[in-house]
């Protein structure tokens, strides 16, 4: 049967080809050791796994969740408290808070709720590609702004033509940086503020790698930026800060008509999330902040165990400061997909080639930190071998 045409727009994933060959590889009995993906494998703290079995128990829980698409009121109070605390940012939880199924469901429901078909909506290359899908799901046109590392890969907003600038009416960015792991600065946000007001651009901050800092960095809200929730929207998680991926919970908070924008679509299309996650999530805000200073030491060591076996091989690397992921130039003036096959064919070991993040993405691949330390230990061992020989 035929799919939408809207579905034939988004691209082929790029990394099928690899995904066979994984599977093949597997299917033969080969050990294969994924660093492709951010998923953290160590447990959810215990206090949060406790609430939820508690309110699961609780047939009150059992029915539509309460206030359904917008989130529990006290959800949306703890999400403002986290902030208040943490980033110093004032969001009124009646109005300007929003539970979300994970950012990326928040990313989705942005498009939306902001985007008209025809519409030009911005978004970094590389980058994060959900955007690309949910910009075209919503017959948005994608544009891409290249970020590079001379400029720290940060956009260089001026470098936007102007006739774009002016079509644009949505803009993605996410720092943290999926996947250059890339951090923002308080200059660059003061500008993106100030160039989203005079486009009249609206801003999807999404932040799910808000904790993940290193090397004395200070987490970075964009609604800690004076304006900020006149422009935008800043999108959140609970998914890597309390290795919370399955569970499916985030925020979004800043620009109130955004966020009622948001929650129109969402109470047409989910009816939010289940009450007893929330508690959950809510026992996660107020009772387990240690976890991120924990799985932060955690992460801290497997990155000085992949940089100084990068470097005992040749590469001349530096670690980037944010998220779990390191973005490293493919050796030998190789393609990213023609180093990710070598790897997997060689070390049985298997990174994400940086093509599958945009043109400019290519030259690069990711490493993901979140495996076992000793699978780790064993698969930079793997690496180090192929690439000595
Ligand atoms: C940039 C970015 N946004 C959103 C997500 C999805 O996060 P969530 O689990 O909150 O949906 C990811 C996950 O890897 C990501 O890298």
């Amino acid at each position: 049967m035929e799919s939408a045409n809207r579905l034939k727009q988004i691209p082929p994933y790029l990394f099928m080809e690899l995904r066979q060959k994984i599977g093949k590889a597997k299917a033969a009995g080969v050990d294969v050791i994924s660093l492709a993906i951010g998923d953290p494998v160590e447990p959810t703290p215990e206090e949060v796994v406790q609430e939820l079995a508690r309110t699961a128990r609780d047939p009150a829980n059992h029915q539509y969740p309460t206030d359904e698409e917008k989130g529990m009121l006290s959800f949306r109070e703890a999400v403002a408290r986290w902030y208040a605390q943490r980033y110093g940012v004032t969001a009124d939880p009646q109005k300007e808070v929003l539970a979300l199924i994970g950012s990326k469901e928040g990313c989705h429901h942005f498009a939306l709720a902001r985007v008209n078909p025809g519409d030009a909506v911005l978004m970094t290359d590389p980058g994060y590609p959900a955007y690309r899908a949910s910009i075209l799901i919503a017959g948005g046109e994608p544009v891409n702004v290249a970020i590079r590392p001379e400029r720290g890969y940060l956009p260089d907003l001026r470098d936007i033509p102007s006739d774009v600038a002016r079509r644009a009416t949505a803009m993605y960015l996410n720092y943290p940086n999926n996947p250059t792991g890339a951090v923002a600065t308080l200059p660059f946000l003061r500008d993106l503020v100030a160039f989203a007001r005079s486009h009249d651009i609206a801003i999807c901050y999404d932040n799910p790698y808000i904790e993940m800092v290193f090397d004395g960095e200070q987490p970075l809200s964009f609604l800690s930026v004076p304006g900020a929730a006149d422009v935008g929207v800043e999108l959140n998680s609970l998914s890597k800060p309390f290795n919370m991926t399955g569970w499916r919970i985030g925020m979004a908070l800043g620009n109130a008509d955004l966020i009622a924008a948001i929650s129109k679509v969402k109470e047409n299309t989910d009816s939010g999330v289940f009450n007893a996650i929330q508690y959950a999530a809510i026992a996660a805000l107020t009772r387990c902040q240690g976890n991120i200073a924990r799985m932060l030491q955690i992460y801290a060591r497997r990155r000085e165990l992949v940089v100084a076996t990068l470097r005992q091989v040749g590469f001349e690397y530096t670690a980037p400061r944010g998220t779990f992921y390191l973005w490293v130039p493919t050796p030998r003036g190789m393609s990213s997909l023609e180093f990710a096959d070598l790897l997997l064919e060689k070390a049985h070991v298997v990174v994400a080639p940086g093509r599958g993040y945009g043109e400019f993405g290519e030259g690069f691949f990711r490493i993901s930190l979140t495996v076992p330390d000793a699978r780790l230990e064993e698969a930079v061992e793997r690496i180090r071998q192929v690439l000595e020989t």
